[in-house]
């Protein structure tokens, strides 16, 4: 029985399947990034004079011939390779030879992830945000086609105020514009170039350009110092899955009333036979299980948002293998956000309201009638207050 820390011995298998788990599926979308972080990599390390200039370019070569046959689907990240940085860089040594082995100088796994992660969630959350834009803009058509259609506001579900559709929709559609300009936000976090700190504390007697990295990428700002960047681990992920779960929170609000309205006894929307679901019992019933399993999982999201926040709480500094468990809920909440907005858009296109089903009994305008008093009598608004109250009661 070999011992793991035999150099050159096959790791026990069950070691690796719990250490590496499901990280080598959920790395297959950080491929195209880790490999526009590794040519940016290698190219500093040429401008340097770290890397030959052949060699830069045979890594940068292989490296986007393999982006390209991955996006093709012609190879997939394995158990063995543990992860994409690993894959991608032994990949690259089995097609070029020699110079694939040197692209590793002045680098770590360490700072690849988190290079690699911080392009991979600006493109998502730029994304996601022009996602939310469709959203917003179903919202508002809906308002300029049944817009002037009065509608009870609820207080604790009981009727409160007049309101009408135009206000509904708008509401959401103001929100959900905030929650876009919450996802942009997290760019401040993920615009830092965590490449040359390594395995997190830099990168001794080599000449590496940080700010070259930084550059090529199109980061904002080096990260610095050093040992910040695995402090930093989580952090954009939490941000990020803390603007999600406030997105699915306004999205699962909004399927929430959908479900009240499209009960019998409200009946205020028609939903399509297409956005329903039959029962496989009662046939007359049709269900609105897409709109409350966007309420499901808009709960969810609050706790994948919990469970990123969970890992690198109370870890030393630097970095630890627990960060790898960050990503599976990251990814989770992310592909969740994306399903849900475009199933929402698309949704929204077809609900009807029926102004045959909406009444606005009068005692909606109570407040309405105690405001004109005040107004035309000039009264205090607590006397007019009793007036209406008095009035209703008989
Ligand atoms: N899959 C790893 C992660 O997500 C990549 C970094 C591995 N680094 C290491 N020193 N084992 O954290």
């Amino acid at each position: 029985m070999p011992r793991l820390w035999e150099k050159g011995e096959p790791l026990d298998q069950r070691v690796l399947r719990y250490t590496a788990e499901e990280d080598h599926r959920l790395d297959e979308r950080l491929v195209p990034y880790d490999v526009r972080a590794s040519i940016a990599h290698a190219t500093m390390l040429k401008e340097r004079g770290l890397l030959a200039a052949s060699d830069c370019e045979a890594i940068a070569q292989g490296l986007q011939a393999l982006a390209d046959s991955h996006a093709r689907g012609e190879w997939s990240i394995r158990l063995e390779d543990e992860d994409c940085h690993t894959a991608l860089e032994s990949r690259l040594t089995e097609q070029i030879g020699e110079a694939g082995g040197r692209v590793h100088l002045a680098r770590s796994r360490n700072d690849q992830v988190l290079a690699a992660l911080r392009l991979y969630l600006r493109d998502e959350v730029e994304s996601l945000a022009g996602e939310v834009g469709q959203a917003v803009q179903e919202l508002t058509e809906l308002a300029v086609r049944q817009g002037e259609l009065e509608l009870p506001g609820y207080t604790h579900l009981q009727r409160a105020m007049p309101s009408s559709v135009a206000l509904w929709a708008h509401g959401f559609a103001a929100e959900l514009q905030d929650d876009q300009q919450g996802l942009r936000a997290t760019r401040r976090r993920l615009d830092k170039n965590p490449l040359g700190s390594a395995a997190g504390y830099g990168v001794p007697v080599l000449p590496i350009d940080r700010e070259r990295t930084r550059e090529l990428l199109d980061f904002e700002v080096v990260h610095e110092p050093v040992t910040a960047v695995q402090l930093s681990r989580g952090k954009a992920e939490a941000h990020v899955l803390f603007e999600v779960a406030l997105l699915m929170q306004d999205l699962g609000r909004l399927a929430a009333d959908l479900v009240l309205f499209a009960t019998q006894e409200f009946a205020f929307v028609k939903l399509p036979d297409a956005l329903t679901t039959g029962s496989s019992i009662m046939p007359q019933k049709r269900n609105p299980d897409l709109f409350e399993l966007v309420r499901g999982r808009s709960g969810q999201a609050h706790a994948w948002l919990l469970e990123v926040l969970s890992v690198p709480v109370k870890l030393t500094s630097g970095y630890h293998r627990d960060l790898q468990l960050i990503k599976a809920p990251l990814f989770r909440g992310i592909d969740a956000a994306h399903d849900t907005v475009l199933l929402m858009t698309h949704a929204l296109g077809d609900v009807a309201f029926r102004p045959e089903n909406i009444e606005l009994d009068p005692s909606l305008f109570a407040a309405e009638q105690a405001y004109r008093l005040v107004i035309d009598e000039g009264i205090p608004f607590r006397e007019a207050y009793r007036r209406i109250a008095d009035e209703l009661k008989e």
